[in-house]
C-alpha cells in the first residue's frame, strides 16, 4: 500500500470494532468462518530493513517492547483458560487455538522490528520475562482452576469480558502507536495486526454479550471483578512503570481520552456493565498495580 494512504488512513483513527448497542444480543461470530480465515500475519513485503534508515523514535519502540512481550505472552494466558469451564466449549476451544497461533506471529512481527533496531526480540527475550515472573507465574494455574472449581461457568462471562476489553484497547492502541509514529512501515504493519484484533473482538465480546443477557448474577460478578480486579493489559506480566508509560503515550492528552471514553461506552453497552469508567479511569492516574490471579488476560 502506498505510504501516503497508509498514514492518512492512520490519521483518521477508524473507530474501534464493536456495535455501540447491545439489544438485542446477535451473534456476530462465526466459528466456522473464522477456521478458514485464520491466518499467520504476513510482514515479508514491508520494507524492514528501511527502518535502518528511517528508524521509529524511542518511545515507539518502547511500547512496541511492550506489545512484543504481551503478544508472545499469549500462550501463559491460554494455559490458564484451559483449567476453566472453557474446555468444555468446543468453539471457544477452537477459537483459543487459532487465537494464540494469531497473536504468537504478532509477536514476531513486531520482533521483526525490534530486531531492525538492534533490540532484543523473541525466544532469548521471552525467557528473560518468563524468568522475572518466577513464583507468580508459577501460581497462576492453580489460582485460575480453583477461581473456576468455585466460581463454575459463570467464570467465564469473566473471561470473555476481560478479553473483549482487552481486545478493544490492544486494537486501539495499535493504530494510535501507528498515528503518533508517523512512521509509514509501522502503519502498515498495526494495520494488518488491528484487523486481526477486530476478529478477537468480535469473538470476545460476542461470547460477553450472550453470557451477560438475562443472567443478572453474572452482571453482578463480572461488574465486581473490573471493578476490584481488572488492570490494563499486561499489568500482571510488565513492570507497573511500562505499563503507565504504554498507557500515557497511547491514551495520553485529549485524543487519547476520546479512544478511551469510546472504548468505555463499548463495555457500557454490555449488558448490566454501563457506567464502570474502566479505561478513562486508567487513562487519568490511577496507580497500576500488579496482579497475581485471575482471570486471564487477552492480547
Ligand atoms: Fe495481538
Ligand atoms: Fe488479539
Amino acid at each position: 500500500m502506498e505510504p501516503a494512504r497508509v498514514l492518512a488512513g492512520v490519521q483518521a483513527l477508524p473507530p474501534i470494532r464493536g456495535r455501540p448497542a447491545c439489544e438485542p444480543c446477535a451473534v456476530r461470530f462465526q466459528i466456522e468462518d473464522y477456521k478458514v480465515r485464520t491466518t499467520r500475519l504476513h510482514w515479508d513485503d514491508l520494507d524492514i530493513a528501511g527502518f535502518a534508515e528511517r528508524p521509529l523514535d524511542p518511545a515507539t519502540l518502547r511500547v512496541l517492547g511492550y506489545m512484543h512481550d504481551i503478544e508472545h505472552h499469549t500462550v501463559c494466558y491460554l494455559r490458564d483458560l484451559l483449567v476453566s469451564p472453557a474446555h468444555a466449549d468446543p468453539d471457544i476451544m477452537a477459537f483459543l487455538g487459532f487465537w494464540v497461533f494469531e497473536e504468537f506471529w504478532h509477536g514476531e512481527a513486531i520482533g521483526a522490528v525490534l530486531d531492525a533496531h538492534g533490540i532484543e526480540s523473541g525466544a532469548p527475550r521471552i525467557a528473560k520475562l518468563r524468568q522475572r515472573l518466577g513464583w507468580r507465574e508459577r501460581v497462576r494455574p492453580v489460582v485460575a482452576a480453583l477461581g473456576s472449581a468455585v466460581v463454575g461457568a459463570r467464570l467465564l462471562a469473566v473471561h470473555m469480558t476481560w478479553g473483549a476489553i482487552n481486545e478493544w484497547t490492544t486494537q486501539a492502541g495499535y493504530l494510535r502507536l501507528a498515528q503518533r509514529s508517523g512512521h509509514p512501515v509501522l502503519a502498515e504493519l498495526t494495520r494488518r495486526i488491528a484487523k486481526q484484533e477486530g476478529r478477537h473482538i468480535d469473538f470476545y465480546a460476542s461470547q460477553a454479550e450472550q453470557r451477560l443477557a438475562g443472567d443478572r448474577a453474572a452482571q453482578r460478578l463480572v461488574r465486581r471483578a473490573l471493578r476490584h480486579v481488572w488492570r490494563p493489559v499486561g499489568s500482571g506480566v510488565m513492570p507497573a512503570r511500562e505499563t503507565r508509560f504504554v498507557i500515557d503515550h497511547l491514551f495520553g492528552g485529549d485524543d487519547g481520552l476520546v479512544i478511551a471514553r469510546r472504548i468505555d461506552r463499548r463495555i457500557d453497552a454490555l449488558p448490566g456493565l454501563s457506567g464502570l469508567g474502566l479505561i478513562e479511569g486508567a487513562t487519568t492516574g490511577r496507580p497500576i498495580e500488579s496482579v497475581t490471579g485471575p482471570p486471564a488476560l487477552a492480547a
